[in-house]
């Protein structure tokens, strides 16, 4: 492929991919967006493929493994798991970024190429490169463990943390200042390897001081670092597509930080910082015992209680993916309407484990879209509800984070179901959320609680209507 057409490829990819963004924007249009990203993947690769006329036989190789390797996990991995394989990408981005930048360090031509501000220019690029890998991959094999539940969601406060991560960024500054000095003159490869033992510890360091319920921004914080790491490799292969691409995942990443923040409260600066939102030990929840006692029910009064409602609105969470209860939640859907009683959905936008997660659960269910809203649509209609179903939700309905300052979720705008005439909650038993603190509302005048597995549970209220 000549030159020309190469890069003509490299433009109609961009382009592909924002689109691809363009379209993942909205559920309607999500999946011709996602083809488009396919798409523009594979122009990017087979472009760059061509361009490549040494060594192809490994270059091949790598494909083929790599992609056998997505290909099996995609296939095997439930979509509860999908924030762990998301963040398990991430750190393999920035692996990538750090091999690139050592292996451009040790490019025996790079003195030749590069001479003077050039050589700089280069240096920083791989220093930087390294960096942002690095911090990209330790973080997101801590966050691997977090949202898998292999390292405990309780926050690691140090004491003068923020002191510590301003030591490691100043000593990070100063080893690039002496990587520069020495690279001109042969060497460098101490203070690159002291830089990437300082980057490691650092990405160790910020994802540990984040507690349990604010683990939605760190992913896709360490989504939009990815995207620079990214971008720094393009840089240092000198592949104008690779930082378009990179720039793109890393601003959306970034975009998609701040959303997550203002739908959290916290502030986009204290995220970057590392360790935000996480004055308190703990919860300060009241136990179980503390709280009073839960009204459980079972399914046919469940059933009863939605066929006297005129107002439903379902409150799906984690829960609901766990149990994969969203086919089984359209059918009772389908028979309320049926029945002229008004249903529609609240959205959370951190239910679940993923941005999206119970959109894209219930587009999967065919739930129809103009039934369900963002918490910021609908919490103003609670009043009006008669029936509000919280599916394996319990972070995201839990009134302490508006009365308890002290609660690790406190400031976090929840959806107020409780301020509807009856609520009933569905769940296994009186374990606490993702962010481990107990549930004020389970143990209100108006709640209910119906037990067991949501799916389950949700097949006799069918069975019932
Ligand atoms: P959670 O607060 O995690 O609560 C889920 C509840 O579902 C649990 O209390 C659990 O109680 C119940 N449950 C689990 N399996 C069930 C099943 N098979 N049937 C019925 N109930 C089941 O979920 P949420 O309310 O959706 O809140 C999301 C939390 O995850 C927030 O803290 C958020 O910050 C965090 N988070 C979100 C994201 C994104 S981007 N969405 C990413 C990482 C973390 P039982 O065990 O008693 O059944």
């Amino acid at each position: 492929m000549s030159e020309g057409i190469v890069t003509a490829s490299y433009v109609g990819a961009t382009i592909l991919f924002i689109l691809a963004l363009g379209g993942l924007s909205n559920q309607e249009t999500a999946r011709r967006g996602n083809l488009f990203g396919m798409i523009g993947m594979a122009v990017a690769l087979i472009a760059t493929m061509s361009a490549v006329t040494a060594n192809l036989e490994i270059l091949i190789a790598g494909l083929l493994i790599g992609a056998t390797i997505g290909l099996v996990l995609a296939k095997r991995v439930q979509m509860t798991q999908m924030p762990e394989l998301v963040a398990m990408l991430h750190s393999l981005v920035g692996l990538a970024a750090v091999l690139v930048g050592y292996a451009n360090f040790m490019d025996p031509e790079r003195l030749q190429h590069f001479a003077g501000i050039e050589l700089t220019i280069h240096d920083v690029e791989t220093y930087l490169g390294i960096l942002i890998g690095a911090i990209t991959m330790s973080g997101s094999v801590i966050a691997f463990g977090k949202l898998g539940g292999k390292i405990g969601g309780n926050p690691m406060l140090l004491p003068a943390r923020h002191w510590l991560n301003l030591c490691l960024l100043l000593a990070s500054v100063w080893y690039c200042v002496e990587f520069v000095e020495q690279s001109a003159a042969g060497g460098g490869l101490t203070p690159l390897l002291i830089m990437t033992g300082i980057a490691l510890l650092f990405g160790i360091h910020m994802v540990m001081a984040i507690g349990g319920a604010d683990m939605p921004v760190v992913v896709s914080m360490l989504n939009s670092y990815s995207g620079w790491a990214a971008s720094a490799t393009g840089f240092m292969l000198s592949n104008d597509l690779l930082i378009v691409t990179g720039a793109l995942v890393g601003s959306s990443g970034a975009i998609l930080s701040y959303i997550m923040c203002r739908a959290m409260n916290r502030k986009f600066i204290a995220v970057i910082a590392g360790g935000f939102g996480t004055t308190s030990g703990g919860s300060s929840s009241a136990s179980v015992e503390e709280q009073g006692e839960v009204i459980a029910l079972q399914a046919p009064e469940v059933a009863a209680l939605l066929m006297e409602s005129k107002e439903v609105m379902i409150i799906p969470g984690y829960g609901m993916a766990v149990a994969q209860a969203q086919h089984i939640v359209n059918e009772i859907t389908k028979t309320l309407k049926s029945k002229k009683i008004n249903v529609r959905f609240g959205i959370h936008p951190v239910a679940g484990r993923m941005p999206g997660h119970m959109n894209v659960l219930l587009a999967e269910a065919k739930v129809p879209y103009d039934i369900v809203y963002e918490m910021d649509e609908i919490n103003d209609d609670f009043p009006k509800i008669d029936v509000s179903i919280v599916i394996g939700a319990n972070d995201i309905v839990n009134p302490s984070a508006q009365t308890d300052p002290d609660s690790p979720i406190a400031g976090m705008p929840v959806m107020e179901c409780w301020k509807g005439k009856t609520t009933i909650v569905l769940k296994r038993g009186m374990a606490t959320g993702y962010a481990g603190v107990q549930n004020p509302l389970f143990f209100k005048e108006n709640t209910r609680m119906l037990f067991g597995d949501a799916r389950k549970s949700l097949d006799e209220v069918f069975k019932n209507l």
